[in-house]
């Protein structure tokens, strides 16, 4: 498939465990590729399990964390690829700090209450972290400071995935980071 012209940008998936950021980077990733984009999905999960696997989730270790993503997603947003990351980044001081540092930061606010994400308990580790066997877990034993001023604001336990993924695409093609929909 021939590759299409289009900006580099950090679309950056910011909640709680379970809020839905993975879910929805990846049914957008499977959009965008149709649209022939460059794209690199970074992942929270996977990411530990690499480029930062050392680490943990004190608060030395998360900061450590961001810093490293925010490396890559610098290197890969101001070479024109789009980056989706899902993390659950719970510090504004991280976020700020990679809208600082990427080229078209576009911060995604993936908003489900505690009470839904723990009922989905995804992983099982909400059943883990309330019987106090996970220490540091964001939203009950670690801080979540929400966006101020989020770009885009999903709440997903009122939408759908389709619909989230949607508002996603309009708010890019609209803003032409994105190229319209190839459909001959
Ligand atoms: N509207 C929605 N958007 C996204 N996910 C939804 C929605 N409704 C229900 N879900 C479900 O919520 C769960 C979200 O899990 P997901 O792994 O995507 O969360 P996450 O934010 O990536 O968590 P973590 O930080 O632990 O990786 C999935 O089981 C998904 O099917
Ligand atoms: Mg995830």
């Amino acid at each position: 498939m021939n590759m299409v012209e289009h900006p580099g940008f950090v679309l950056w998936f910011t909640g709680l465990s379970g809020a839905g950021k993975t879910t929805i980077a990846v049914a957008l990733e499977a959009q965008l590729r149709e649209r022939g984009m460059r794209l690199e999905r970074l992942d929270g999960d996977t990411v530990r399990q690499g480029l930062t696997r050392d680490l943990g989730f004190s608060k030395e270790d998360r900061d450590k964390n961001i810093e490293r993503v925010t490396f890559v997603a610098k290197l890969l947003s101001r070479n024109n690829v789009a980056v989706l990351a899902s993390f659950i980044s719970p510090y504004i001081a991280h976020r700020d700090g990679v809208r600082a540092e990427t080229t078209h930061f576009i911060e995604v606010f993936v908003d489900a209450p505690l009470e839904i994400c723990a009922q989905r308990d995804v992983k099982g580790m909400y059943k883990k972290a309330f019987a106090g066997e996970i220490k540091n877990f964001t939203g009950v034993s670690d801080p979540y400071e929400p966006p101020i001023n989020p770009e885009i604001h999903i709440h997903t336990d009122q939408e759908t995935v389709d619909e989230s993924v949607q508002r996603i695409v309009t708010w890019l093609e609209e803003r032409q980071y994105i190229p319209a929909k190839v459909t001959a």
